[in-house]
This record gives structure tokens, C-alpha cells and sequence, in this order.
């Protein structure tokens, strides 16, 4: 117990420390193995994922060629939870202008698609269990970068999963910043 997250006594007097203790107490020998697990969790490698989408959408294309705004697409990031994915009149607005004899086959899946009405099913890369909470207008309103979390999307071809948000990540950046660390912060 003595160097259990680096402090000394049972006197929750950090984040860290209260997170040891309610975890301790959440079951001794488990929550100990708990708390082990989740503070080595940030170390453990995972491989990349990055699903084939239904269309091919390329955000070094459009983030970085052509440094479209992320918010531009994603704009709820800056008022809700949700960043969300745009909807396919986001797309036609500038498509409807650009290729018009000959747009290629990857966007004439998307005017097919804004035609009939059909939304495209584009394949999730980020997604937190359901006992997790998180919100996007927080952190943005504090000015951490997209990228912080998602990495460098603007050189992606093919967006890619390549942080992976363990428990650990998201306490330790609200240590440093002094964001809440209770555990119905995340989980309701
Ligand atoms: C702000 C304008 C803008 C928006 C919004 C936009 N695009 Fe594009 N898109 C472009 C530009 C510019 C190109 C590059 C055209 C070129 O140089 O051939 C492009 C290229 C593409 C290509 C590659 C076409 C090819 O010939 O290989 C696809 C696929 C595509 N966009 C899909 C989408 C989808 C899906 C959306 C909506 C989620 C979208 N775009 C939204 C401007 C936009
Ligand atoms: C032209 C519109 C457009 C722009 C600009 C854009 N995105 Fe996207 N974004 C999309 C579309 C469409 C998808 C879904 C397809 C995919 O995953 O490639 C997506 C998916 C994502 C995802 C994965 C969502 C998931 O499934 O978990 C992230 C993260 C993301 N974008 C971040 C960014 C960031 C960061 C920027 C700015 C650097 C940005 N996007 C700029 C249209 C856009
Ligand atoms: C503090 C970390 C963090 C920041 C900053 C952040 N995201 Fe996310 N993002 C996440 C997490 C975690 C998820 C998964 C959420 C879930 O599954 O509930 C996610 C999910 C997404 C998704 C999938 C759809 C959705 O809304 O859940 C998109 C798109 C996305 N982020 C885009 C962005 C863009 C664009 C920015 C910058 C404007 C941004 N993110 C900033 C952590 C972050
Ligand atoms: C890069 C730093 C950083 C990362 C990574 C991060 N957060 Fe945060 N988070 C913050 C900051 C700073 C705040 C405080 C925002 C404020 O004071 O309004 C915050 C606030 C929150 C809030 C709102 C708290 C409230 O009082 O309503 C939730 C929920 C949250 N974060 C969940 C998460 C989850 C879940 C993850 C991991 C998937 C995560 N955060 C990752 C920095 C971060
Ligand atoms: C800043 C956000 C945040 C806080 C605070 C937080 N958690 Fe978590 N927790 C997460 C995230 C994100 C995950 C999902 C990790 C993953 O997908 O592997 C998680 C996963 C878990 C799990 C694992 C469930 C599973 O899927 O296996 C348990 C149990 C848990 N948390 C309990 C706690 C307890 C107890 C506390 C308080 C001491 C706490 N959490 C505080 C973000 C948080």
C-alpha cells in the first residue's frame, strides 16, 4: 500500500490518493488489482484501428490539402457532447461545385446517397464503453486541440484510431489540469 500511486498514507490528499482509497475500498485485493491495472493502463500497446468506410473520405484531403475547418464538419463539437459526423448536405454544399461532368466514383456514392436520402453508415473509430460519459464542449472550451486526442487526423488518409482512451489517459491530463477526478465525473 505505502507507494501506492506514489503517495505515502491513506489520507486521500490528491486525486491519485482518493482514487487508491476508493478504489481500496471498493474491494480490497480487486480493487487493488483495479487500481494497478488502470494506473500501468496509459503503458499497454494496442494496434491501430482503422475500418474501411462505405465511402472513401479522406481527411488529409480535405483537412489538410485543402485546410478545411474540423468544425466546419464537425460542428457540434464546440456546443455539445457530440462532435458528430456531418450530414450529407454538408458534403453537397461544396461537391455539388467542384467535378461537376465527371465527380469520380467515391463522390457520386455520396450525391446517390444525398438523392436518395439514404445516410451514409459511416463505421465508428472512437467509442467509449456506454458507462462512460464524455463531452466534447468541456474540453474544447478549455482549447485542447482535436488533435490532443486524435492525433494528427489532418495527415490521414484513412482516419485511424491511434489513441486508445484508457481510464489512465483521461485522469492523468485531469491531474495535471486540476479537472475533476470523482468517478461519477465519467460514469453515471
Ligand atoms: C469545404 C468543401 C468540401 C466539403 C464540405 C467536402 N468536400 Fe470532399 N472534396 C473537396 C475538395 C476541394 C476535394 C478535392 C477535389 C480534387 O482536387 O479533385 C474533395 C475531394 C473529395 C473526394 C475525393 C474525390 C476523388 O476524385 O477522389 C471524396 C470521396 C470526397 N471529397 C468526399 C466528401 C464527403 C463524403 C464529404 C462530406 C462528409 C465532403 N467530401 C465534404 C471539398 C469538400
Ligand atoms: C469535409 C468534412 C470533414 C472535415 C473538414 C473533418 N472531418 Fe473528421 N470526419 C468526417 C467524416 C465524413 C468522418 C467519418 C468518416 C471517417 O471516419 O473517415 C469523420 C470522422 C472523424 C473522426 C472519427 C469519428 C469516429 O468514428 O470515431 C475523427 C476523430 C475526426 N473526424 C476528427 C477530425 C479532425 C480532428 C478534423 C480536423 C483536423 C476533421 N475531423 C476534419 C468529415 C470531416
Ligand atoms: C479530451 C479528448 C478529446 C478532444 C479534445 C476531442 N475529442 Fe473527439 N472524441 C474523444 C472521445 C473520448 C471520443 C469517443 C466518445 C464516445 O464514445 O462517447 C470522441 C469522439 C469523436 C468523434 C466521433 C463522434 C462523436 O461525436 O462521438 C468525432 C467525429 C470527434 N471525436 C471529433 C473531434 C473533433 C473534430 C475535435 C476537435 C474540435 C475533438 N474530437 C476533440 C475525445 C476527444
Ligand atoms: C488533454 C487533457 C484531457 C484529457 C485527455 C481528458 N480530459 Fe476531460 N477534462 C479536461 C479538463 C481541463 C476539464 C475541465 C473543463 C472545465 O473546467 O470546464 C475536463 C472536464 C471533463 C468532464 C466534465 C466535468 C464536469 O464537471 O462536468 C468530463 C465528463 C470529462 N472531462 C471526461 C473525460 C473523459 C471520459 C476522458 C477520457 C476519454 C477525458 N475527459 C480526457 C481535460 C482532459
Ligand atoms: C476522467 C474520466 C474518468 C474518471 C474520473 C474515472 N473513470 Fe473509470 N473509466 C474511464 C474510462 C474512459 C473508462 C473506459 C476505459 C476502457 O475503455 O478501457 C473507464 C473504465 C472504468 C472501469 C472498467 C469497466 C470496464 O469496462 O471494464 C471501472 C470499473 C471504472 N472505470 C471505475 C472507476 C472508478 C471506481 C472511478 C473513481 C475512482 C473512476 N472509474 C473514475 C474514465 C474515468
Amino acid at each position: 500500500m505505502a507507494k501506492l500511486g506514489g503517495y505515502d498514507s491513506y489520507v486521500p490528499t490528491s486525486p491519485m490518493g482518493k482514487f487508491a482509497v476508493t478504489g481500496v475500498a471498493m474491494g480490497g485485493i480487486g480493487g487493488l488489482a483495479f487500481i494497478v491495472f488502470f494506473y500501468f493502463a496509459p503503458a499497454y500497446s494496442f494496434s491501430e484501428w482503422a475500418p474501411e468506410q462505405p465511402v472513401a473520405f479522406s481527411h488529409k484531403l480535405h483537412a489538410g490539402d485543402n485546410r478545411i475547418d474540423c468544425q466546419y464538419c464537425h460542428t457540434y463539437a464546440r456546443k455539445s457532447e457530440m462532435a458528430g459526423v456531418p450530414s450529407l448536405s454538408t458534403c453537397i454544399n461544396c461537391h455539388r461545385n467542384i467535378k461537376t461532368d465527371d465527380p469520380g466514383p467515391e463522390v457520386q456514392k455520396v450525391m446517390d446517397a444525398f438523392e436518395a436520402q439514404t445516410p451514409i453508415e459511416w463505421i465508428r473509430v472512437y467509442d467509449l464503453p456506454d458507462h462512460v460519459w464524455f463531452n466534447h464542449k468541456r474540453h474544447i472550451a478549455k482549447d485542447i486541440t482535436c488533435q490532443k486526442c486524435h492525433g494528427q487526423v489532418q495527415e490521414y488518409v484513412v482516419q485511424k484510431k491511434v489513441i486508445d482512451h484508457k481510464m489512465g489517459i483521461c485522469l492523468n491530463c485531469h491531474q495535471e489540469n486540476d479537472a475533476p477526478t470523482d468517478c461519477w465525473t465519467c460514469h453515471t
